[in-house]
This record gives C-alpha cells, sequence and structure tokens, in this order.
C-alpha cells in the first residue's frame, strides 16, 4: 500500500530550523505518520503536518490506558546516508505489547512503512554528531469514546521524531527502590506501556531530591532480585565479565541489551543473563569485584553508572566510565554510525 503525502509537508520541512544544542526528545520533526485501525481493518498510512491530536475526552487511551509505544533511532551513516537499527526488532515487540493491552498489533509492513517514511521524508534532520540521531516514537492509542472497561474498537497508529543527543549526559546515579514496584508480577513489566513509566514517576520525583538520577528496581516478586531502571537495561561488570539480568517477565527485552549482549560474546567477553541479588551485588561493588556498572537502551545508548545508594548507604563504582562500558558503547555506535562492518546484519538503509 502507498502512503499519501499531505501537499503541507514539503512546506513544514523546508521551514523547519534545527537547533544548534539538541537535548533528548524536545524538539520535534514538523511531520508525522498515521494509520486507523477500525474494528481490526487498517486504512493506509499517512505522512502529515505534525499537529495535535483530537481526541474524545472519552477516549478509552485517557482512561484505561491503552497505549503502548516504541523508541527507535536512525543514524547518519560514515558517508552521508541514513539507516535504522534492528527495526523489525521494534515491530515485533510493538505487537507484542499491543497483545498484552487487547489492542490490534500494528501490521509490521505497516510499522515499517511508517518508520521508513517518516525518516526518508527527514533525512536531513538525521544530526551527523556522534551519539546524536533522529529519535523515533511510534505509538499505538485506543481512541473509541466509551467509557466501559472494554477494548476499543477503534486505534490510531502514530510515528513522530524528534532530532536528539543521547537520553543522559555524562555518568548516572542509581537509587535502589525497595518500596514501589514499577510493574506486578503477571503484569505489563515485559511491555513497553505508558502505565510503566508512569508507575515510575514518583520514585523518579524522590529520588531526585535526594541528588540521584534514576531508580533502580527490584522484582516485584521476590523484592531482592535486580530487575531495571525505569527506561533502560542494567548491566554489572564483574571480573571482567558481564551480568544482567534474566528475561523474568517484569523486564522489558531491551533491543539495546540484546544487541550488547551478541556484540560482547563476539568480542570475546563472558555474559551472564541470571537473578542479581541487589545485596550480593551491592557488597561486590563495596569490595571493588564490581568494578563498573552501567544502564542501555535506544535513547540511552551505554550510560555508566557512578553511584549505588541504599537508603543512607552509598556504593561507589571504582571506574567511571569502566573501560567495558567504554568499549561496548563505541563499538555499537562504530556499527550503528557506519564506521565498522556490520556482521549481524542490524542497519537498515533509508
Ligand atoms: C528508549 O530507550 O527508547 C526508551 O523508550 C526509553 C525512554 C522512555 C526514554
Amino acid at each position: 500500500m502507498s502512503v499519501y503525502i499531505d501537499p503541507a509537508v514539503a512546506g513544514h520541512l523546508r521551514g523547519f530550523e534545527m537547533p544548534e544544542r539538541l537535548g533528548f526528545g524536545t524538539v520535534m520533526a514538523p511531520v508525522m505518520f498515521r494509520a486507523v485501525c477500525q474494528d481490526g481493518c487498517w486504512s493506509g498510512g499517512e505522512l502529515v503536518p505534525y499537529a495535535p491530536l483530537a481526541l474524545d475526552p472519552a477516549a478509552k487511551v485517557l482512561h484505561y490506558a491503552q497505549s503502548c509505544f516504541e523508541g527507535m533511532k536512525a543514524y547518519r551513516t560514515l558517508g552521508g546516508g541514513v539507516s535504522l537499527f534492528r527495526p523489525e526488532r521494534n515491530a515485533a515487540r510493538m505487537a507484542h505489547s499491543a497483545e498484552r493491552l487487547c489492542m490490534p498489533a500494528v501490521p509490521e509492513s505497516l510499522f515499517m512503512e511508517g518508520v521508513r517514511t517518516i525518516t526518508a521524508y527527514c533525512a536531513n534532520l538525521v544530526p551527523a554528531s556522534s551519539g546524536e540521531s533522529l529519535y523515533l516514537r511510534p505509538f499505538l492509542i485506543g481512541t473509541q469514546p466509551d467509557l466501559a472497561v472494554s477494548a476499543s474498537t477503534s486505534y490510531e497508529f502514530y510515528v513522530i521524531a524528534s532530532p536528539s543527543a543521547a537520553y543522559h549526559a555524562g555518568h548516572m546515579r542509581l537509587w535502589v527502590e525497595r518500596e514501589d514496584s514499577r510493574a506486578a508480577v503477571g503484569g505489563t513489566g515485559d511491555a513497553k506501556v505508558g502505565g510503566n513509566y508512569a508507575a515510575s514517576l514518583l520514585s523518579i520525583s524522590r529520588l531526585k531530591a535526594r541528588g540521584y538520577d534514576q531508580s533502580l528496581w527490584l522484582n516485584p516478586g521476590n523484592r531482592h532480585t535486580v530487575d531495571e531502571l525505569s527506561g533502560m537495561n542494567f548491566f554489572a561488570v564483574m571480573e571482567g565479565e558481564l551480568h544482567t539480568p534474566r528475561l523474568n517477565g517484569s523486564i522489558l527485552e531491551g533491543i539495546t541489551r540484546d544487541s550488547l549482549i551478541q556484540l560482547a560474546d563476539a568480542l570475546g567477553y563472558t555474559v551472564h543473563e541470571r537473578d542479581i541479588d541487589i545485596d550480593d551485588l551491592l557488597a561486590l561493588v563495596k569490595s571493588g569485584t564490581c568494578s563498573e556498572a552501567f544502564a542501555c537502551g535506544t535513547a540511552a545508548i551505554v550510560s555508566p553508572v557512578s553511584l549505588l545508594g541504599d537508603g543512607e548507604q552509598q556504593y561507589e563504582l571504582a571506574q567511571v566510565p569502566g573501560p567495558v562500558a567504554e568499549h561496548l558503547r563505541q563499538s555499537l555506535l562504530d556499527i550503528q554510525e557506519g564506521r565498522a562492518e556490520d556482521r549481524f546484519g542490524w542497519m537498515e538503509a533509508v
């Protein structure tokens, strides 16, 4: 199916002024992709000027949070081209998230058409500095105006785009969240749904007041093994080997996480996907056996952790940024930005 391109798109793109300094997700490209689904039938996609959405105040998404999203990036590659990174993995994860919330999956062909179209039209908005990119945010919402607690019969799928720098510059101080949970056992922890992020906000506001940057969430079932951060996965480095929480149903299956595991393996590191007890981890940081830790995600790339705070106790990581995190970050960016051979077949030129 071909995409309808609104005639106003060209003028909006011409009038766009790229800011001199980029933050993360603060400036939006002046166009967006959209498609609608009514009673299970998807319309064709359209590229239209970026504009506020017209939603009925009774739309299901506003009351019952029928909403899921993805985070992905288009990179400027050596030689000037533009490529997406493993976009089919985002399409599959969004289908998983949609299923969990009883929403129709966006067909892979429509998802790919959306991300390719907006990337192609916004190619001039893809920054060239290493670590910067065009961040893409596909999302799906239930729009039926009806207050019954039941799945919507109508949905809208959008892809918006934002020229962005990495989510977190510098190192991060993590707060071990021992009170609240981000997700429930049997809940939506392994789906990329807005509610998981909403549930993390109170913890984030409490920890910011204490001088920390991010919560380190514990498993909601046992309350003593590490799950992840609010929007990133977690790795610890112990005696040169990588340890990351195993996928246990309450952790988001990060595409950067998976890529780093494959990359680390190819670079000769040993990677353990396992349950990591928080008290063991803190003791290993204290003794220096765990010398570095980092968070990873599409938005964050690889961000070193400098400190773990647990109540009144603070545990400093010995190496910030550590050599393993630096090696992995650079190796991943080298593939994404086209400086290294893509031996994994991860990049898709647009
Ligand atoms: C991403 O890494 O793309 C995410 O979705 C995290 C975001 C919520 C900042």
